[in-house]
């Protein structure tokens, strides 16, 4: 049987080099990676065998860049929410964030949690956004909860206390770099990794179908022998 796509977890890099090649401020590359965000969750909610897709939107290293960059990201971040509310609901997408919600302002995390409260009846496709997100902070913050409850570390119960234990099948990464940036370090132990030269603002469902279908190709052993 091939491999099933379950869980795709795609880091969405390359929005600035797009709009720096059209001579346009960077900003404008995230406005049109919002657009490829929304295409490519309906491309996953229309295919019964993806079930999450988890989609990296800011990391804890993020805020290194300049304040008038991560203020502007903070806004589309709330006006893609507020917008798109209806778009979750009308194809029954489930919204899940993920990563250290506590340093947001208080509207951002409003909006973030009234998404994730009206969406959470949904039964189709869950779209994870990590905001905030670190994969080292994440272990970090559940290493803390298992501290604070008393409880002995294992495999089991450190899974339990992280942002989400749904292991990665498919890992993508757009715009040219080969590398993780913190993303998904625990999930992604046994994921397929596949990374494209297209920048973010360019990816498409067509070019998520071909890696879909090189993916189902690949013999997966997870340290066993087949
Ligand atoms: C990814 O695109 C989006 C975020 C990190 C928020 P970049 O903004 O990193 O674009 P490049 O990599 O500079 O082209
Ligand atoms: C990774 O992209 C983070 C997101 C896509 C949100 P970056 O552009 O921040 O990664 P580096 O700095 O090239 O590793
Ligand atoms: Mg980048």
């Amino acid at each position: 049987m091939s491999n099933q796509p379950r869980h795709i977890a795609i880091i969405m890099d390359g929005n600035g080099r797009w709009a720096e090649a059209r001579g346009k401020n960077r900003t404008h590359g995230h406005e049109k990676g919002a657009e490829t965000v929304r295409e490519i969750t309906a491309y996953c909610a229309q295919n019964s065998e993806i079930e999450r897709l988890t989609l990296y939107a800011f990391s804890t290293e993020n805020w290194k860049r300049p304040k008038i960059e991560v203020e502007f990201l903070m806004k589309l971040l709330e006006k893609y929410l507020k917008n798109e509310l209806s778009t979750y609901l009308e194809g029954n997408i489930r919204f899940e964030p993920i990563g250290d919600l506590s340093i947001f302002s208080s509207s951002l995390r409003k909006t973030i949690e009234q998404v994730r409260s009206e969406t959470s009846g949904c039964t189709g496709l869950v779209q994870s956004l990590a905001l905030n997100y670190g994969g080292r902070d994440e272990i970090v913050r559940a290493a803390n909860r298992l501290i604070a409850q008393n409880a002995p570390v294992t495999v089991e119960s450190l899974e339990k206390v992280l942002d989400t234990s749904e292991n990665v099948d498919l890992l993508i990464r757009t715009g040219g770099d080969h590398r993780l940036s913190n993303f998904m370090m625990w999930q992604s132990a046994y994921a397929e990794l596949f990374f494209t030269d297209t920048l973010w603002p360019d990816f498409n469902g067509d070019e998520l179908a071909k890696i879909i279908k090189k993916f189902k190709t690949v013999e997966r052993r997870f340290g066993g022998l087949n």
